[in-house]
């Protein structure tokens, strides 16, 4: 028997390479050695974008279209959306009567956030049961595993205490999900801060080979590097962290020390990398403008696929109504 994963993105609209190379890429190469549960958690994304839910529905395509076209396999995994399965809402209500207000009050992420409170209210009932929707999420499919970044492990750890007080108050139903961890170091941006949409510094997985090497070639490289023959270190490189991505090693063997002795310039150096990341995105923007055509494929895909998740939730719900005696 396979493990099973679930896992879940907020509709983000337009994914970019860091995204990818975070945390798809790994969702994707999980396809074929789990059992995998991938959804767009919209549910989540109202607990902080509740004033204004205009962007949900189009981030959602954009998302799920970059997901199919970079390997996300219908076929192979279960993907969906949280909203269609209305499962995840009736367990999150059964698990928020059993999980201890302290417990989330406690959660590191809840408490940042509030500190770093920008022009929203996040002051809501809601926001403070993230955990227990997402914890409602993962054991409503009794997943194993559950493929996430440092930044989501104390949310992981109140899943594992909610099953852990479900378990007991009413029996055995669910097992323990365990983290797998996905460190990645996180992709740099043009300017040299994390790669991130708020920063406008993100190279898309979409976006044309023409604006990809127009970015490229605005990155910023070895800020010490001022004129064409002083020395560089790829090191302190900010387009470097790319390089070592998209270029292949024995290009990486000549760059390195031509870089080091100034025989190569910025401008050439930065051309190689824009020429490898077209080449190694092309065939899955190709994918992706070809599924775009078809304006009902996203919505058909989701439609489908919730279909699939709730035949699963459903059987475990039967479970949960069983064990609570109703
Ligand atoms: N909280 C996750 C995030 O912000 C998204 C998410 C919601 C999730 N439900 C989940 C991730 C269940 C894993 C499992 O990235
Ligand atoms: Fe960076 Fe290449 Fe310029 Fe060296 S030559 S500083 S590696 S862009």
């Amino acid at each position: 028997m396979k493990q099973r994963v679930v896992s879940g993105m907020r509709p983000s609209g337009r994914l970019h390479i860091g995204h990818y190379h975070g945390v798809l890429e790994n969702w994707i190469r999980m396809q074929d050695s789990y059992d995998c549960f991938f959804f767009v958690a919209d549910w989540h994304s109202l607990t902080t974008e509740y004033a204004d839910t205009s962007g949900i529905a189009e981030s959602t395509r954009e998302m799920v279209l970059d997901w199919v076209a970079f390997g996300l396999d219908p076929a192979k995994s279960v993907v969906f959306r949280q909203s269609l399965v209305p499962h995840h809402s009736e367990l999150n209500l059964i698990l928020s009567m059993i999980t201890p207000v302290s417990w989330l009050e406690r959660n590191p992420t809840y408490k940042e956030m509030l500190d770093n409170i920008d022009q929203r209210d996040l002051s809501t009932f809601g926001f403070l049961g993230y955990p227990v929707l997402m914890a409602a999420d993962i054991i409503l499919y009794k997943a194993t595993r559950v493929p996430v970044g440092h930044d989501q492990l104390p949310h992981l750890e109140i899943t594992r205490e909610i099953a852990r007080r479900f378990n007991h108050l009413y029996g055995s139903v669910f097992p323990e999900p365990e983290a797998l961890l996905t460190e990645t170091p996180k992709l740099l941006g043009l300017d040299g801060r994390k790669m991130s949409k708020s920063y406008g510094n993100s190279i898309y997985l979409s976006d044309t080979a023409e604006e990809t090497s127009k970015k490229v070639m605005a990155m910023m490289t070895d800020p010490a590097r001022v004129r064409r023959a002083d020395p560089g270190d790829p090191d302190v490189c900010v387009a470097f962290n790319l390089h070592r991505i998209y270029v292949p090693q024995d290009k990486l063997d000549e760059i390195i020390p031509a870089c080091r002795n100034a025989s190569i310039g910025c401008v050439e150096c930065k051309r190689i990398l824009a020429g490898c990341m077209n080449e190694r995105l092309a065939p899955c923007r190709a994918k992706r403008e070809e599924l775009a055509v078809n304006p009902a494929f996203v919505d058909d895909l989701l439609r489908d696929g919730s279909q699939r998740a709730s035949m699963i939730s459903d059987s475990v719900m039967t479970e949960v109504r069983t064990a609570l005696k109703f």
